[in-house]
């Protein structure tokens, strides 16, 4: 292989995994038209009201309410700790563009600590005044790490795709950490991570714009109970590559005492 070929080969190869395995949040700009096909990915629309503790945020992530006035979402979604009121959390609509959507400013950011892109990927974004919608309670423990969640986001609907104007659902099965190890090998951290999607067929996951948002299931009491943050993948709903979400039961007394000091 001549020089030149062997460094096309490096380049396309690093490319491939930079856009299949990106930890960036996509950009903010929505589709216009109602979302005609299978979405999340693989998902359908969620009805009004159904998921009131989603939040979009302004840099193209999504995010749930912990407290009516601060958002968990991803630490890759975020930029450092401290006061900051550039981001905008939008609330209470699955339609972005609807007229009644609730718009709240940040005033304050607290990243995960010690996150350096590799797990720990949780952080939460304290809000100049509080949401008037339902919080989501998060899993304390890993009783609840594992069936079936359900996830929802504004993100790309196709992998590649553009953002979503509307909100859509799916439901995912949890996937083993060894049978996730398998397909991410040395870049998945079993303590800090939970998989979830259809290993064999692939065809519904989150994607791009989804991440800081919600993975959450039945609690067993008619409500709902947070056990991941979406955070990576190898591309979207790939046969082969589940959804890999931050644990949440592994940080919740850490997500607890940092909400606490907000
Ligand atoms: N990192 C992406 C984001 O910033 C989320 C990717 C989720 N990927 C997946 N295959 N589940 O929006």
């Amino acid at each position: 292989m001549s020089f030149l070929r062997a460094l096309k080969r490096c380049a396309v190869v690093g490319a491939v995994v930079l856009a299949g395995v990106s930890l960036q949040p996509a950009s903010a700009s929505a589709s216009a038209t109602p979302p005609p096909g299978p979405l999340v990915v693989g998902g359908t629309p969620a009805e009004q009201g159904e998921f009131p503790f989603m939040v979009r945020l302004s840099m193209g992530c999504g995010g749930a309410l912990y407290e009516q006035d601060i958002v968990l979402t991803a630490a890759h979604c975020v930029d450092g700790s401290g006061p900051d009121t550039s981001i905008t959390a939008t609330a209470g609509v699955v339609d972005l563009e609807s007229p009644d959507a609730v718009e709240v400013n940040s005033t304050e950011i607290l990243q995960a600590p010690g996150y350096n892109g590799t797990g720990k990927d949780w952080a939460l974004i304290k809000l100049a005044e509080p949401i008037d919608q339902p919080t989501l309670d998060i899993a304390t423990d890993d009783s609840f790490n594992n069936g079936e969640f359900t996830v929802a986001g504004w993100g790309a609907a196709t992998e590649g795709g553009g953002q979503e104007r509307y909100l859509l659902k799916a439901n995912v099965p949890f996937v083993s950490d060894a049978d996730c190890e398998g397909a991410y090998s040395g870049s998945l951290v079993p303590s800090e991570e939970i998989c979830a999607g259809f290993i064999d067929e692939g065809g519904t996951d989150t994607c791009q714009g989804d991440s800081g948002g919600p993975m959450f299931r039945d609690n067993g009491n008619g409500g709902w109970i947070q056990v991941g943050v979406v955070s990576w993948g190898q591309g979207c709903a790939r046969p082969g590559f589940p959804g890999v979400y931050t644990e949440v039961s592994t940080f919740a007394a850490d997500i607890q005492s940092a909400a606490a000091g907000l």
